[in-house]
Protein backbone atom coordinates (compact mmCIF):
# COMPACT_ATOMS: atom_id res chain seq x y z
CA UNK A 1 0.00 0.00 0.00
CA UNK A 2 1.81 3.02 -0.71
CA UNK A 3 0.84 6.51 0.61
CA UNK A 4 -0.94 9.18 -0.98
CA UNK A 5 0.36 12.79 -1.21
CA UNK A 6 -2.48 14.99 -2.76
CA UNK A 7 -2.50 18.64 -4.10
CA UNK A 8 -4.20 20.83 -6.35
CA UNK A 9 -2.06 20.59 -9.04
CA UNK A 10 2.17 20.83 -8.85
CA UNK A 11 2.12 22.99 -5.03
CA UNK A 12 2.44 18.97 -2.90
CA UNK A 13 5.18 17.99 -5.17
CA UNK A 14 7.47 19.85 -3.11
CA UNK A 15 5.79 17.83 0.01
CA UNK A 16 6.53 14.93 -2.30
CA UNK A 17 10.16 15.51 -2.94
CA UNK A 18 11.21 16.32 0.40
CA UNK A 19 9.51 13.13 1.73
CA UNK A 20 11.19 10.72 -1.29
CA UNK A 21 14.49 12.44 0.46
CA UNK A 22 13.65 11.60 4.26
CA UNK A 23 11.75 8.10 3.30
CA UNK A 24 13.64 6.80 0.12
CA UNK A 25 12.10 3.45 0.46
CA UNK A 26 8.73 4.53 0.90
CA UNK A 27 6.07 4.13 -2.08
CA UNK A 28 3.83 7.30 -3.02
CA UNK A 29 1.41 7.85 -5.12
CA UNK A 30 1.30 11.69 -6.20
CA UNK A 31 -2.37 12.65 -6.87
CA UNK A 32 -2.03 16.43 -8.47
CA UNK A 33 -5.96 17.93 -9.70
CA UNK A 34 -4.24 20.35 -12.41
CA UNK A 35 -7.21 20.08 -14.73
CA UNK A 36 -9.35 21.98 -11.61
CA UNK A 37 -6.37 23.99 -10.41
CA UNK A 38 -6.38 26.64 -8.18
CA UNK A 39 -8.27 25.55 -5.93
CA UNK A 40 -7.59 28.97 -3.72
CA UNK A 41 -10.40 30.89 -5.37
CA UNK A 42 -12.79 28.39 -5.53
CA UNK A 43 -15.89 27.85 -2.40
CA UNK A 44 -15.37 25.75 0.46
CA UNK A 45 -17.99 23.48 -0.60
CA UNK A 46 -16.14 23.27 -3.78
CA UNK A 47 -13.14 22.43 -2.77
CA UNK A 48 -14.68 19.88 -0.44
CA UNK A 49 -16.15 18.14 -3.54
CA UNK A 50 -13.14 18.28 -5.50
CA UNK A 51 -10.55 16.78 -2.37
CA UNK A 52 -12.98 14.35 -1.20
CA UNK A 53 -13.78 12.85 -4.83
CA UNK A 54 -9.63 12.70 -5.00
CA UNK A 55 -8.88 11.02 -1.45
CA UNK A 56 -11.67 8.77 -1.96
CA UNK A 57 -10.33 7.56 -5.34
CA UNK A 58 -6.78 7.66 -3.87
CA UNK A 59 -8.15 5.46 -1.07
CA UNK A 60 -9.96 2.99 -3.50
CA UNK A 61 -6.71 2.77 -5.53
CA UNK A 62 -5.08 0.85 -2.37
CA UNK A 63 -3.58 3.86 -0.15
CA UNK A 64 -4.39 3.36 3.34
CA UNK A 65 -2.92 6.82 4.43
CA UNK A 66 -3.43 10.11 2.39
CA UNK A 67 -1.64 13.56 3.25
CA UNK A 68 -3.62 16.74 2.17
CA UNK A 69 -0.27 18.41 0.66
CA UNK A 70 -2.44 21.07 -0.02
CA UNK A 71 -3.51 23.92 2.75
CA UNK A 72 -6.73 25.19 0.98
CA UNK A 73 -7.81 21.35 0.81
CA UNK A 74 -6.36 21.18 4.95
CA UNK A 75 -8.43 24.31 5.49
CA UNK A 76 -11.67 23.61 3.70
CA UNK A 77 -12.16 19.97 3.50
CA UNK A 78 -10.39 18.05 6.14
CA UNK A 79 -11.86 18.58 9.59
CA UNK A 80 -15.43 18.02 7.17
CA UNK A 81 -13.87 15.00 5.94
CA UNK A 82 -12.89 13.72 9.22
CA UNK A 83 -16.43 14.44 11.16
CA UNK A 84 -18.18 12.87 8.50
CA UNK A 85 -16.53 9.24 9.14
CA UNK A 86 -13.70 8.21 6.81
CA UNK A 87 -14.22 4.14 6.07
CA UNK A 88 -12.24 1.53 7.86
CA UNK A 89 -8.46 1.76 8.16
CA UNK A 90 -8.23 4.53 5.81
CA UNK A 91 -6.66 7.81 7.41
CA UNK A 92 -6.68 11.35 5.99
CA UNK A 93 -3.80 14.19 7.05
CA UNK A 94 -3.39 17.92 6.58
CA UNK A 95 -0.36 19.53 6.50
CA UNK A 96 -1.19 22.89 9.32
CA UNK A 97 -0.91 21.26 12.08
CA UNK A 98 2.83 20.00 11.94
CA UNK A 99 3.68 23.38 10.16
CA UNK A 100 1.92 25.32 13.61
CA UNK A 101 3.37 22.67 15.92
CA UNK A 102 7.24 24.35 14.41
CA UNK A 103 5.95 27.60 14.55
CA UNK A 104 5.03 26.83 18.30
CA UNK A 105 7.69 24.96 19.37
CA UNK A 106 5.97 22.19 20.18
CA UNK A 107 6.84 18.12 19.90
CA UNK A 108 4.28 15.62 17.61
CA UNK A 109 1.07 16.14 19.39
CA UNK A 110 1.50 18.54 22.23
CA UNK A 111 -1.96 19.18 23.33
CA UNK A 112 -0.82 20.91 26.61
CA UNK A 113 -2.51 24.17 27.02
CA UNK A 114 -1.56 27.49 24.83
CA UNK A 115 1.66 29.22 26.18
CA UNK A 116 3.69 32.04 25.33
CA UNK A 117 6.09 31.26 22.22
CA UNK A 118 9.12 33.05 20.86
CA UNK A 119 7.25 34.88 17.80
CA UNK A 120 4.69 37.25 18.62
CA UNK A 121 4.51 38.85 14.57
CA UNK A 122 3.39 36.65 12.39
CA UNK A 123 3.34 36.57 8.34
CA UNK A 124 0.99 34.27 6.97
CA UNK A 125 1.55 34.24 3.28
CA UNK A 126 -1.77 31.39 1.44
CA UNK A 127 -4.47 31.42 -1.19
CA UNK A 128 -7.63 33.71 -0.95
CA UNK A 129 -9.44 30.36 0.25
CA UNK A 130 -7.01 29.17 3.47
CA UNK A 131 -7.05 32.80 4.18
CA UNK A 132 -10.43 33.07 4.45
CA UNK A 133 -11.02 29.94 6.18
CA UNK A 134 -9.06 31.21 9.35
CA UNK A 135 -8.04 27.57 9.90
CA UNK A 136 -4.30 29.08 10.68
CA UNK A 137 -5.40 31.19 13.33
CA UNK A 138 -7.66 28.49 14.63
CA UNK A 139 -5.20 26.46 14.89
CA UNK A 140 -2.33 28.61 16.43
CA UNK A 141 -4.83 29.83 19.32
CA UNK A 142 -5.12 25.86 20.38
CA UNK A 143 -1.16 26.28 20.96
CA UNK A 144 -0.11 29.47 21.31
CA UNK A 145 -1.18 32.99 23.25
CA UNK A 146 0.15 36.63 22.21
CA UNK A 147 1.11 36.06 18.68
CA UNK A 148 -0.29 38.50 16.13
CA UNK A 149 -1.25 36.76 12.82
CA UNK A 150 -1.43 39.30 9.49
CA UNK A 151 -2.84 37.18 6.56
CA UNK A 152 -1.81 38.28 3.07
CA UNK A 153 -3.95 36.31 0.51
CA UNK A 154 -1.51 35.58 -2.47
CA UNK A 155 -4.21 36.18 -5.76
CA UNK A 156 -2.66 35.13 -8.73
CA UNK A 157 0.51 33.25 -7.55
CA UNK A 158 -0.78 29.74 -7.82
CA UNK A 159 -1.59 30.18 -11.23
CA UNK A 160 1.26 32.19 -12.49
CA UNK A 161 3.11 29.06 -11.02
CA UNK A 162 1.09 26.43 -12.28
CA UNK A 163 1.36 28.33 -16.00
CA UNK A 164 5.78 28.32 -15.07
CA UNK A 165 5.43 31.94 -15.55
CA UNK A 166 7.70 32.54 -12.79
CA UNK A 167 8.73 36.65 -13.83
CA UNK A 168 5.14 37.25 -13.00
CA UNK A 169 5.19 34.68 -10.09
CA UNK A 170 8.26 36.51 -8.57
CA UNK A 171 6.56 39.82 -9.10
CA UNK A 172 3.35 38.81 -7.40
CA UNK A 173 5.51 37.44 -4.30
CA UNK A 174 7.28 41.18 -4.30
CA UNK A 175 3.96 43.14 -4.33
CA UNK A 176 2.10 40.38 -1.94
CA UNK A 177 4.87 41.14 0.26
CA UNK A 178 4.83 44.78 0.10
CA UNK A 179 1.40 45.12 1.09
CA UNK A 180 1.58 42.74 4.13
CA UNK A 181 4.32 44.93 5.20
CA UNK A 182 1.73 47.99 4.92
CA UNK A 183 -0.37 45.95 7.48
CA UNK A 184 2.72 44.82 9.25
CA UNK A 185 5.67 46.56 9.01
CA UNK A 186 7.74 44.16 10.92
CA UNK A 187 6.79 40.68 11.20
CA UNK A 188 9.67 38.06 12.98
CA UNK A 189 8.22 35.03 11.00
CA UNK A 190 6.67 34.50 7.88
CA UNK A 191 4.87 31.20 6.93
CA UNK A 192 4.69 29.86 3.54
CA UNK A 193 1.20 28.58 3.69
CA UNK A 194 0.49 27.28 0.47
CA UNK A 195 2.48 24.18 -0.65
CA UNK A 196 3.22 26.11 -4.40
CA UNK A 197 5.22 28.78 -2.63
CA UNK A 198 8.15 26.85 -1.85
CA UNK A 199 8.45 27.02 -5.76
CA UNK A 200 9.50 30.81 -5.08
CA UNK A 201 10.85 30.65 -1.49
CA UNK A 202 13.82 32.65 -2.71
CA UNK A 203 11.60 35.17 -3.98
CA UNK A 204 9.85 35.73 -0.23
CA UNK A 205 13.27 35.57 1.15
CA UNK A 206 14.90 38.13 -0.62
CA UNK A 207 11.33 40.08 -0.38
CA UNK A 208 11.26 39.75 3.42
CA UNK A 209 14.35 40.40 4.38
CA UNK A 210 17.26 38.35 6.64
CA UNK A 211 15.21 39.53 9.72
CA UNK A 212 12.58 37.57 9.06
CA UNK A 213 12.54 33.19 9.34
CA UNK A 214 10.62 32.12 6.79
CA UNK A 215 8.73 28.78 7.73
CA UNK A 216 7.99 26.27 4.69
CA UNK A 217 5.93 23.36 4.97
CA UNK A 218 7.99 20.74 3.20
CA UNK A 219 10.62 19.22 5.61
CA UNK A 220 8.62 19.23 8.70
CA UNK A 221 5.69 17.15 6.97
CA UNK A 222 8.36 15.13 6.07
CA UNK A 223 9.47 14.47 9.11
CA UNK A 224 6.28 14.69 10.76
CA UNK A 225 5.00 12.33 8.55
CA UNK A 226 8.07 9.58 8.86
CA UNK A 227 7.15 10.17 12.53
CA UNK A 228 3.58 9.08 11.65
CA UNK A 229 4.30 5.96 10.08
CA UNK A 230 7.42 5.13 12.76
CA UNK A 231 4.19 4.66 14.86
CA UNK A 232 1.89 2.80 12.62
CA UNK A 233 3.94 0.77 10.48
CA UNK A 234 1.40 -1.31 9.10
CA UNK A 235 0.13 2.23 7.29
CA UNK A 236 3.08 2.01 4.89
CA UNK A 237 3.79 -1.94 3.75
CA UNK A 238 4.69 -2.65 -0.10
CA UNK A 239 2.55 -1.11 -2.99
CA UNK A 240 5.00 0.88 -5.69
CA UNK A 241 4.70 4.53 -6.48
CA UNK A 242 2.83 6.18 -9.29
CA UNK A 243 2.54 9.77 -10.20
CA UNK A 244 -0.95 10.73 -10.81
CA UNK A 245 -2.42 14.33 -12.52
CA UNK A 246 -6.11 15.22 -14.00
CA UNK A 247 -4.07 17.43 -16.23
CA UNK A 248 -2.19 16.72 -19.16
CA UNK A 249 0.68 14.60 -18.15
CA UNK A 250 3.18 15.89 -20.67
CA UNK A 251 3.20 19.38 -19.79
CA UNK A 252 2.62 18.38 -15.94
CA UNK A 253 5.88 16.58 -16.29
CA UNK A 254 7.68 18.52 -17.52
CA UNK A 255 7.11 21.60 -15.30
CA UNK A 256 7.42 18.69 -12.30
CA UNK A 257 11.42 17.90 -13.47
CA UNK A 258 11.74 21.98 -14.41
CA UNK A 259 10.49 22.62 -11.00
CA UNK A 260 11.99 20.02 -8.71
CA UNK A 261 15.58 19.51 -11.11
CA UNK A 262 15.20 15.69 -10.93
CA UNK A 263 13.14 13.50 -13.67
CA UNK A 264 9.21 13.19 -12.68
CA UNK A 265 6.97 11.26 -14.72
CA UNK A 266 3.25 11.58 -14.71
CA UNK A 267 0.44 9.20 -16.56
CA UNK A 268 -2.71 10.60 -16.54
CA UNK A 269 -4.84 10.35 -13.55
N1 LIG B 1 -0.94 24.14 -3.02
C1 LIG B 1 -2.19 24.47 -2.47
C2 LIG B 1 -2.10 24.98 -1.06
O1 LIG B 1 -1.22 24.55 -0.34
C3 LIG B 1 -3.27 25.08 -3.26
C4 LIG B 1 -3.14 25.99 -4.28
C5 LIG B 1 -4.36 26.25 -5.12
O2 LIG B 1 -4.76 25.34 -5.83
O3 LIG B 1 -4.87 27.37 -5.04
O4 LIG B 1 -2.90 25.77 -0.62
Amino acid sequence: MSVGIFDSGLGGLTVWDAVTRRLPDLAITYYGDNAHAPYGVRTADDIHTLTRNAVYGMWDGGCDLVVLACNTASAAALRRMQEAGVPQGKRVLGVFVPLIEALTERGWGDNSPPREVAVSQVALFATPATVASRAFQRELAFRAIGVDVEAQACGGLVDAIEEGDMILAEALVQSHVDALRRKMPHPQAAILGCTHYPLVAEAFRTALGDNVTVFSQADIVAESLADYLARRPGMARGGTGRMLTTGDPKRVSTRATQFLRRPVTFEAA
